[in-house]
């Protein structure tokens, strides 16, 4: 059987374990051959392939980012290129197709397993916005990523007696936002799932400050927005190919606007993509592992059209259908209990 494997959408942490794992059983115990996929869709668009075998493994495991490559090219933009897509599968003489991706890569895999690939998906963004799984791999590190770095800006932030505004990734989900700020003891967190108050934000600081502590550590995802604003703050009006606005400068509108409200000296910090880099975590290491594994025993079965999910502490196959319909926004209880720890 031959299958091809490609990573899709902005990498993270976990993909080469992935990678790794779905070859060493596929070699081993099924005796498959792999071709890599060079950078998501794009690799079959063009057929830019790589060799994908037991050498092209080694060693990754613990490596960040992909040895596949990644980008963000929609294969379902059009009908020409959908087409393109089923040609060149059956020109490389493909079975079946392993796509490692967020909601983006998964829903354009959707597409095509419709008209008639073969495909398995593997859930990954550090955003943990996708249905039908309780945990994407590359989420665990990031929210590392995100608490080292509060810890480090909670000394200099009391050092300096200043409110430091630390923004971070998730797109339309607050998933990192509340588990980093409530393991990093931050004082407020802000989220897209809820609109904020600017004046809340300003008194949260100044009764800290009234009870003589001179600093305060806010988070706020880069999706979040107050309650009187009409749109998401964004880099720039760009969108890519699936049609997703770049986020991004909440941190630092709000550090300036807290600095003119309270008085007090004020900085942002945008983590930006150190969020997505280096090395996965030994969870997220033994997650990508098992969905690894899971989607190519799925690839066996002939269990296609599905995706690996976390389902408590099980892997078990999810339809691609019902893991893209929407979008999976945050655990609105958990953001409640993080409340108790505001101020
Ligand atoms: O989806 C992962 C993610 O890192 C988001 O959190 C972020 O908004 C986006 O990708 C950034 O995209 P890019 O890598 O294209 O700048």
């Amino acid at each position: 059987m031959k299958v091809g494997v490609l990573t899709g959408g902005g990498d993270c942490p976990g993909l080469n374990a992935v990678i790794r794992a779905i070859v060493r059983k596929g070699i081993d115990q099924y005796s498959f051959n792999f071709v890599g996929l060079k950078d998501g869709w794009a690799g079959l668009l063009q057929m830019q392939t790589t060799d994908l075998d037991m050498k092209a493994v080694s060693g990754i495991l613990y490596r960040g980012g992909t040895i596949l490559g990644s980008s963000r090219t929609n294969p379902a933009k059009s009908e020409e290129d959908l087409e393109k897509a089923l040609e060149n599968y059956k020109k490389l003489g493909l079975d079946a197709l392993i796509a490692i991706g967020g909601d983006d890569t998964l829903r354009a895999a959707n597409t095509l397993y419709n008209r008639g690939v073969n495909v398995v998906g593997v859930p990954k963004t550090i955003d943990n916005d996708l249905m039908g799984t309780d945990m994407t791999f590359g989420f665990m590190t990031a929210v590392q990523i995100v608490t080292d770095a509060i810890d480090r800006l909670h000394t200099t932030a009391e050092s300096h007696h200043r409110v430091i505004v630390v923004e971070v990734m998730g797109r339309h989900a607050g998933w990192i936002a509340t588990y980093a700020g409530i393991a990093g003891g931050v004082h407020m967190i802000l989220v897209p799932e809820e609109s904020f108050d600017i004046d809340e934000v300003c008194d949260c600081i100044t009764s800290r400050k009234r009870m003589g502590k001179n600093y305060s550590i806010i988070v706020v995802a880069e999706g979040a927005k107050p309650a009187d604003a009409k749109s998401f703050m964004t880099v720039s009006g760009e969108t890519d190919e699936f049609g997703n606005v770049r986020l991004g400068g909440i941190g630092n509108a709000l550090a300036k606007e807290i600095e003119k409200r309270t008085g007090c000296e004020s900085r942002a910090v945008v983590l930006g993509h150190t969020q997505r880099g280096g090395t996965p975590t030994a969870f997220d290491r033994v997650l990508s592992t098992r969905y690894g594994i899971a989607a190519v025993d799925m690839v066996k079965n002939g269990d296609f059209g599905k995706m690996t999910a976390l389902r408590g502490q099980e892997i078990i196959p999810v339809s691609l259908e019902e893991a893209t319909a929407t979008n999976r926004t945050l655990d609105m209880e958990l953001f409640e209990m993080s409340k108790i720890f505001f101020g």
